[in-house]
């Protein structure tokens, strides 16, 4: 199996995010980190197993690098590639748009066929509504990192995700 971390190599908090989830994984399954900004369709559906990172930008939308790769993907097809998704966000100024870049990017994935894996509990989050959450759930569709106003917790939430991925990637 192979796996991607998928993230823009510019986008400050989420690349630091990228490198300490690639430092978590260790040597546990091979992974190879992929610039966000250069994705071609070939390199992205060359993996079995992909771990995307994506801030929330402009109240709750993708970054523009992620945006100019939607029409790509809405072409693919993704049966049997498992895609896990972290995403950058802030609580106190996006309360009503926490993450949903999170939930944009999953359920994208999803409707072209991925299994969307790596859920986390949303205890000791502060917002009003978030696209990452399913509807009726009680969980985020990936894991969410807030470093404007949790950093501190932020190692941990890395930590606890990638020993759950662990289980699930090969
Ligand atoms: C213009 C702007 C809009 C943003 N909109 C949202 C948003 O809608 N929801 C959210 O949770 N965070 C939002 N954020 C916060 C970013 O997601 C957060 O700062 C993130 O850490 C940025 O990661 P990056 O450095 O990788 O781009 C926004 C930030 C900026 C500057």
């Amino acid at each position: 199996m192979s796996t991607a971390i998928i993230y823009s190599f510019t986008s400050n908090k989420t690349a630091k995010a990228g490198e300490k989830i690639a430092a978590a994984i260790g040597k546990s399954f091979e992974t190879t980190m992929v610039n966000a900004d250069e994705l071609t369709e070939k390199e992205f559906l060359s993996y079995d197993q992909l771990i995307l990172g994506v801030p929330t930008w402009f109240d709750g939308e993708l970054p523009h690098y992620w945006d100019e790769f939607v029409p790509a993907i809405e072409e693919m097809d993704l049966k049997g590639k498992k895609v896990a998704i972290y995403g950058l966000a802030d609580q106190v100024g996006y309360p009503e748009n926490f993450a949903d870049g999170v939930g944009i990017l999953a359920r994208l994935m999803r409707d072209r066929g991925a299994e969307i894996v790596g859920q986390t509990n949303i205890e000791n989050y502060k917002f009003e509504s978030s696209n990452a959450i399913e509807n009726g759930d009680d969980k985020f569709i990936g894991l969410v990192l807030d470093q404007e106003n949790q950093a501190r917790l932020s190692q941990k939430r890395i930590e606890d995700w990638v020993e759950g991925l662990k289980n699930i990637f090969k």
